[in-house]
């Protein structure tokens, strides 16, 4: 068994994560200023130290100093003093940069055919007759075997489909060229705030998140300042990590400890006007993804953020101060301390308006998975830097990790865009010599054989089209290797997540 992690303490009692436990998750809420960042920093600390990994979205740019050793900080130098934390010592903790425009850490990118219709469609605004033709996209691409990679595949494909929408049709249903002008429409939309970075290859393998360094879990970092003004590519993102680590993982059974802890700070954000269907997916996604040996704890600033059925899932509570300003704020107060396992000692609902910065009321999984007794206390200083380290501390660390390099060279092999292209070329030619051998009548016909032939390739068509499909599957089957794979996965991430597949 791992040690128990202590986290806070008072007069009379110490609090501790129980490690085992730690895959029943966690929520993490206060109002702004009150000590969220500091408590994940602390809880991630302490998971490190005993060897799991974590990750986390530094939404403010104040968590890197996680990976730098403390010290010279008097309000952590007199809580010190306070909790009589005797044996109290400064340390930093191994660190992995992340960012998904590979400026303040390496590069994090998602294949569009891993992300999924489904995903992509919350990602594009889309509406449900909009993301039932994306789906249509999907499969079309799946089933002539185009690699969607990134977003040049996606909008050569979008184009593909829609030029050739009525061919479409009888196999695959209505493909309306409405849908297909608000999808491509929804692209540029994300393009324009850089978010199309986010796709092609390498793809980020959940394994990298998963390392130790010296016997420490990493720290994984996701640079999430410059994300949070695309709240909606923030979400999607954190959540396509989480189905790819569900996805992924190994069932595990009961652990000691947890293979990773995933820290969703601004979780509101994954909610914000999340369909109900979503909702139900979300709790599914991190109801199963215990088994698979993951905590996922929700950082928000008011508990009221995280959808109740979700929160059910949430088993260790960190409750910082609220304001109660209005009637409904109050409400909110008197729900968040109606959710905690009352200490008959306390009025948990006149506390948490009264709790000073750094502390809160704390109720931990005990070793049978029921929630503690609240106790009012103080979370632990951390052992490493408040706040962030410097622009040349960060490049230093991001040179020197391990997998420096590799997510850094983007790689375009042959997909989707590709392979369109030089089916329209190659048609094209193809009408060219037609045209210079022969009379103008016949040229309009190659003309058409020859757009027929790509069309006919791609759809699996017969005579001397079947060259064409015959070559298209070749080269799928070399690009992919796994597509078939992916497609697969994406059916079980489009079932979990709702899809219709
Ligand atoms: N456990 C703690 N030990 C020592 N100091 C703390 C602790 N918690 C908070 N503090 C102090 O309070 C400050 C604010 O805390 P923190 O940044 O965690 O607030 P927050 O709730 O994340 O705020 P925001 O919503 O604005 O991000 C810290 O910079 C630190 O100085
Ligand atoms: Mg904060």
């Amino acid at each position: 068994m791992s040690e128990p992690l202590l986290i806070a303490k008072n007069d009379h009692t110490e609090i501790h994560l129980l490690p085992q436990m730690a895959n029943r998750h966690g929520l993490i809420t206060g109002a702004t200023g009150t000590g969220k960042t500091v408590t994940l920093q602390v809880l991630a600390e302490h998971f490190s130290a005993i060897g799991v990994p974590c990750f986390m979205s530094d939404v403010k740019g104040d968590l890197s100093g996680i990976s730098r050793a403390g010290g010279g900080n008097a309000k952590v130098e007199a809580r010190v003093a306070q909790l009589g934390l005797d044996d109290f010592s400064h340390s930093g903790f191994p660190v992995t940069f992340w960012d998904v425009w590979g400026e303040q850490g390496h590069p994090v990118r998602a294949t569009v055919s891993d992300m999924g219709p489904l995903l992509l469609s919350r990602l594009l605004n889309l509406n449900d007759t909009q993301s039932g033709v994306l789906h249509l996209v999907f499969k079309i691409a799946d089933d002539n075997g185009l690699l969607l990679l990134d977003m040049k595949d996606l909008r050569s494909m979008l184009q593909f489909v829609g030029d050739n929408a009525r061919s479409f049709t009888t196999e695959y249903g209505n493909v309306s060229a409405a849908s297909i002008g608000a999808i491509q429409r929804g692209l540029l939309a994300l393009e324009s705030q850089d978010g199309d970075r986010l796709f092609g290859e390498p793809m980020l393998d959940i394994h990298d998140l998963m390392q130790t360094d010296g016997g420490r879990g990493v720290v994984n970092i996701l640079a999430a300042d410059r994300l949070m003004a695309a709240p909606k590519v923030y979400s999607t993102l954190l959540l396509w990590l989480l189905s790819e680590l569900f996805e992924n993982l190994p069932e595990a059974g009961d652990l000691d400890k947890p293979k990773l802890v995933f820290f969703f700070d601004e979780a509101h954000l994954l909610f914000d006007d999340a369909p109900p269907a979503l909702v139900d997916k979300i709790e599914l996604v991190v109801r199963l993804i215990r088994s698979k040996g993951v905590g996922v704890f929700f950082v928000t600033q008011n508990p009221a953020d995280v959808p109740d059925k979700v929160a059910a899932q949430l088993g260790n509570r960190v409750q910082h101060a609220l304001r109660a300003f209005t009637p409904r704020d109050q409400k909110a107060v008197r729900a968040a301390a109606e959710t905690m396992r009352d200490n008959p000692d306390i009025d948990e609902a006149a506390a948490i308006m009264e709790l000073g910065v750094g502390e809160a009321l704390v109720s931990m999984l005990d070793a049978k998975g029921k929630p503690g007794i609240t106790e009012r206390a103080l979370i632990l200083p951390p052992q490493a830097q408040i706040g962030p380290i410097s622009p040349a501390e960060r490049s230093a660390t991001i040179r020197g990790s391990l997998i420096a390099g590799h997510y850094e060279k983007q790689v375009d092999r042959e997909s989707a865009h590709e392979i369109l292209k030089e089916r329209a070329a190659t048609a094209a030619a193809a009408a060219e010599t037609a045209a210079a051998g022969k009379a103008a009548a016949a040229t309009e016909r190659a003309g058409t054989q020859g757009a027929g032939g790509l069309l006919g390739g791609l759809l699996g068509g017969s005579g001397r089209r079947e060259g064409v499909a015959e070559a298209l599957a070749k080269s799928a089957a070399r690009a992919i290797g796994s597509q078939v794979g992916r497609s697969l996965i994406r059916g079980v991430l489009g079932s979990l997540l709702g899809g219709k597949r």
